[in-house]
């Protein structure tokens, strides 16, 4: 090993009883300087930690004090001096080497620090802007350094993993075409053909299909994606995926693999043995109970639908949106009759964030308690007591609307409403979301859309040809940990026959597709085996190995909400010329 140089015999953290009287060079920041006067301590820090170095209490050169009296934090230096057992009374039972301490005899101030903006400190008051724009300095904190040495020793398992398993990893370009997953694309413009476009890949995926059908029989790779979608707090414009593919499997055989991932990871990383086989939840089952796709089933509250009970109804909230086409549907809080007037009245602002007009509610003791009981009949409770298997100690709360708002209020307040009850959430908890649907339809674009993307297996190669196509299930899966989708996946499409007719429903004209997508169909029909993968969120899946709380945690260069890289100030724009050669025009409109 190569860790030794002119700047240092060991690091800071290695010294120990071995080292007591040897002679040693340190080098590294001042964390903090003490001055006593005749004595002055450093506390220097290096990657491995924290060790004390003293000037002074032996007799040393004045220059040597007055040199050490003016270091200041994050100053780099080199030291040299021999260890020594602190004295007694006087360790420091927090530091790894608090024993012990170093008697400086020499310093060589490599480069002095400026006055910083904050301190390098796991506690530091620095808001995430500052962080961000002077990066270099928050990723000296000892947790940010702890994640970026863990992520990379899960990129090193990561690869031993697929390595062992027979995976190949295989580089594919970033300058390619418009691969659809659903976001925009980032587009580099050509220079040599002016007009045309490169895009940024949204995924690998046909890229992967291809080297399926050239032969590779199973491909990983850790790589780089760019959407340009709107960001959220697990969302970035550039991540990372772990993406893998294989030939001759079906859903079972790609499940498995990831699955046996996910669990050696949670063995290794969390010490956290997972139950085996990982939970499944059917996609419409996922919706009806939890409201969405991504369920978190450490919490066990559940939906129900009760449109059909209430269509009926004197209560003309839940009358009144049924008849317009709207539906009624109820969250069942178990224990949570002890939620106050107020605490709801916060839940119903919650609610209304994602639309809803209003959150009606009933407690059960014994019998409904709530005001809105009177406008009930004793069928429509008896129906509802038995729909939802209601006890003592419960609360339902109800939202009428259109599908949309009653999924989004009620999934949102499941999750929202754990915080009001003393709830840990503990644990880890994966669940596959397994039978969506193919095809589901967009108002927006007045078409079907994939659910998943078009090169995804029906799971009735039949019916994709016959008219019931639009309830067709897809061979997908997606695997969710604590309401986080981690990753998703499916078998593809490989006749090109198929692939046409999902293309010629998905409403792309013929002469679209055959010019984006003519080499995936002729490879389709040039000895395509049948084959099929997955992709893991590998920022997100750091996120919840590493106990970070947002997605740019683990990034090591994140950008922003809005999509900026605080410390290099990209995007910018860029001189005339380089534009001009590209041979485009910005725009009046956008001018700044
Ligand atoms: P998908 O689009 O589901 O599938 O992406 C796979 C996983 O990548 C993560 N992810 C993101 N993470 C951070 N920021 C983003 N903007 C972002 N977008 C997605 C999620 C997601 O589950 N080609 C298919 C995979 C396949 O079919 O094999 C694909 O990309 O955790
Ligand atoms: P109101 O008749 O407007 O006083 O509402 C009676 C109760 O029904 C209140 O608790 C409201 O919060 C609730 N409510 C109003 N609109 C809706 C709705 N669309 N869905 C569910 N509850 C509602």
């Amino acid at each position: 090993m190569f860790l030794i140089s002119m700047y240092r015999s060991c690091y800071c953290g290695d010294i120990n009883k071995e080292s007591l009287d040897k002679e040693v060079i340190l080098s590294g920041w001042v964390d903090t300087k003490r001055d006593h006067g005749g004595v002055v301590f450093i506390d220097l820090r290096d990657h491995t930690g924290i060790v004390q170095v003293v000037f002074g209490r032996e007799k040393i050169s004045k220059e040597l004090i007055e040199l050490a009296k003016k270091l200041k934090s994050e100053d780099v230096i080199k030291v040299e001096g021999i260890v020594k057992r602190r004295p007694e009374g006087t360790e420091n039972p927090k530091l790894k080497t608090g024993e012990f301490e170093i008697l400086g005899r020499k310093i060589q101030i490599l480069n002095q620090s400026r006055e910083l903006p904050f301190l390098p400190e796991d506690n530091t008051p620095a808001g995430e802007d500052i962080r961000m724009k002077f990066r270099y300095i928050d990723l000296r904190r000892p947790k940010m350094q702890d994640i970026f040495r863990k992520r990379s020793e899960l990129s090193r398992f990561t690869r031993e993993f697929f390595y062992k398993n027979g995976f190949v990893e295989v580089e594919t370009p970033f300058l390619t075409l418009s691969t659809p997953e659903g976001a925009r694309d980032y587009l580099v413009p050509s220079r040599i053909y002016p007009g045309k476009f490169y895009a940024l890949p949204q995924s690998p995926q046909l890229f992967k299909q291809i080297l399926m059908i050239s032969g590779f029989d199973r491909y990983f790779q850790i790589v780089k994606c760019f959407r340009d979608e709107d960001l959220r707090a697990d969302r970035q414009p550039e991540f990372t995926q772990i993406d893998i593919e294989m030939a001759f499997v079906d859903k079972e055989d790609v499940m498995n693999v990831v699955e046996e991932y996910i669990y050696e990871v949670f063995k290794k990383f969390k010490g956290v043995e997972l139950n085996r086989p990982f939970e499944r939840l059917n996609y419409d089952d996922a919706i009806l109970y939890y409201g969405t796709d991504k369920p978190d089933l450490r919490i066990p509250y559940k939906i129900f639908d009760v449109t059909d009970i209430f269509r009926d109804t004197e209560f003309s909230v839940f009358n009144k949106t049924i008849k317009n086409g709207g539906i009624v549907r109820v969250l069942k809080v178990d224990g949570g009759d002890k939620l106050s007037r107020k605490e709801i009245e916060i839940l119903t602002g919650f609610v209304s964030n994602f639309g809803a007009k209003g959150l009606a509610w009933m407690k059960y003791r014994g019998k409904f308690e709530s005001s809105i009981v009177k406008f009930f009949s004793e069928v429509e409770l008896m129906k509802l007591k038995e729909r939802v298997k209601i006890v003592d100690g419960d609360i339902l709360f109800f939202v009428a609307d259109k599908e949309k708002i009653v999924l989004d209020s009620l999934s949102n307040l499941r999750a929202k409403v754990v915080e009001f009850l003393d709830f840990k959430l503990n644990g880890f908890y994966p669940v596959w979301i397994v039978n969506p649907p193919l095809l589901e339809y967009s108002e927006e674009e007045k078409r079907y859309v994939s659910v998943h993307h078009p090169f995804t297996m029906p799971e009735d190669e039949e019916a994709v040809f016959n008219k019931d196509n639009k309830s067709c299930k897809a061979k997908a899966y997606d695997l969710v940990i604590n309401g986080e989708e981690i990753g998703g996946g499916s078998i593809r499409i490989h006749k090109r026959d198929l692939q046409e007719r999902v293309f010629e429903i998905l409403k792309i004209p013929k002469e679209e597709y055959e010019k984006r997508f003519s080499f995936l169909l002729e490879a389709l029909s040039s000895g395509a085996p049948p084959h099929g993968g997955f992709a893991f969120g590998y920022d997100r899946l750091c996120m919840i190995l590493f106990d970070a709380n947002t997605i740019r945690d683990v990034i090591a260069f994140p950008k922003t909400q809005k999509a900026i890289c605080l410390l290099t100030g990209a995007p910018m724009e860029v001189g005339e010329r380089q534009i001009k050669e590209l041979g485009i025009e910005i725009s009046k409109e956008f001018d700044v």
